[in-house]
């Protein structure tokens, strides 16, 4: 383990205070594992890889440990979290669980796929990291590296992907060291996110309906459920919270479905095109998708001020690729 060289001081718009920590950088060792948790433990905030993207996790029962999440990102308070468990029993203790929340964690547990449920009366889950819904976000990841910090710290994890809020999410620890250091006391220097995009998020909780695409389709979690999941609304009020429209995005701005470049673009590309970033040059989905955000953070490095990207198909992960495009090209 060493402590980052990083520095940054935060602007100063979050109340005038500048946040200057030491961000510890550790390995995937079992010793830098178990300080790492530590830092948990101590309500401070730590990065760590998920199969998703990676996460900025801390104590979900302490009010002051989210406090620093939304802190750090420049979070809207009224933006809930997801809660990250290592079990169904962790989760049965603030949530309200069911038949039907059941049969989709023995099929997609653990993995990809966040679930909102009821909360409990007797949840000790921060309210912050609720926004005061009586409703609850909850996950288990798959990836081990996210299992071992959630077991050592031996408490539901609120995190969200462990990125400036509104900016693209982060899939290698570079991404975060870059974007984050002197905000969060840790960050775990695990490999590249397997997926390389968020998890699907699903409601049960009147009408069973899907909130985010993500790495599991839809239709998958409809034909496990043995029903039709009703699609999301359109620029939902965040009153019932969600998506913000505009999200993912990079510095530059963003063209869709571009057949043909203009001279002052660069240009991300998909399939066999000349293009400065190919996303996949065999039209491979799940390679694109991997892809995508760690491409996004290599415009914004190159500079990129106007980016056009190549038509992507609405299929399968394309779907949840194009959802992450629309935002990330959206007004600002
Ligand atoms: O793959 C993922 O889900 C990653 C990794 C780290 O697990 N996490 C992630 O978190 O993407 P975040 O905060 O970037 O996105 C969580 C989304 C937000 O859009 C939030 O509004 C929504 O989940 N959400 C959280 N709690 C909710 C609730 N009770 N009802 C509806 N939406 C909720
Ligand atoms: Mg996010």
């Amino acid at each position: 383990m060493h402590t980052s060289d990083f520095k940054i001081a935060s602007n100063r718009t979050q109340r005038h205070r500048v946040i200057n920590l030491q961000t510890k950088i550790f390995n995937t060792s079992e010793q830098d594992l178990v300080e790492a948790s530590e830092l948990i433990k101590g309500g401070g905030t730590l990065a760590f890889p998920t199969e998703t993207v990676y996460g900025l996790g801390a104590d979900a029962t302490s009010n002051i440990a989210v406090a620093k999440i939304y802190q750090a990102k420049g979070r809207p308070s009224f933006n809930p979290l997801i809660i990250h468990c290592f079990s169904i029993d962790q989760i049965k203790a603030f949530a309200l669980w069911s038949s039907e929340a059941q049969v989709a964690a023995d099929k997609f547990w653990p993995g990809p796929l966040t679930m909102v449920l009821p909360l409990l009366p007797e949840s000790n889950i921060s309210s912050l990291a609720l926004a005061g819904l009586q409703t609850v976000a909850v996950r288990i990841p798959e990836h081990p590296i996210a299992q071992k910090i959630l077991k050592l710290s031996n408490t539901p994890l609120a995190a969200p992907s462990a990125n400036p809020s509104g900016t693209v999410s982060a899939t290698k620890a570079e991404h975060v060291i870059s974007r984050l250091s002197g905000k969060i006391e840790g960050i775990i220097s695990g490999k590249a996110s397997k997926i390389g995009l968020e998890s699907t998020i699903i409601s049960l909780l009147n009408e069973a309906s899907i909130l985010r695409y993500g790495a599991i389709e839809a239709a998958e979690i409809s034909d496990v459920l043995g029903i039709n999941l009703k699609k999301p609304e359109q620029d939902e009020k965040i009153s019932a919270p969600g998506q913000l429209s505009s999200h993912y995005a990079p510095r530059g701005s963003i063209r869709l479905n571009s057949k043909t470049i203009k001279e002052n673009e660069v240009h991300l590309g998909f399939g066999e095109v000349d293009s400065d970033l190919n996303l996949s040059k065999t039209e491979n989905l799940i390679e694109a998708a991997a892809n995508l955000f760690d491409f996004l953070h290599k415009l914004d490095e190159m500079g990129a001020e106007k980016i056009a990207v190549s038509p992507i198909p609405e299929e399968g992960i394309g779907i949840a690729i194009n959802d992450r495009l629309r935002r990330a090209a959206a007004p600002r």
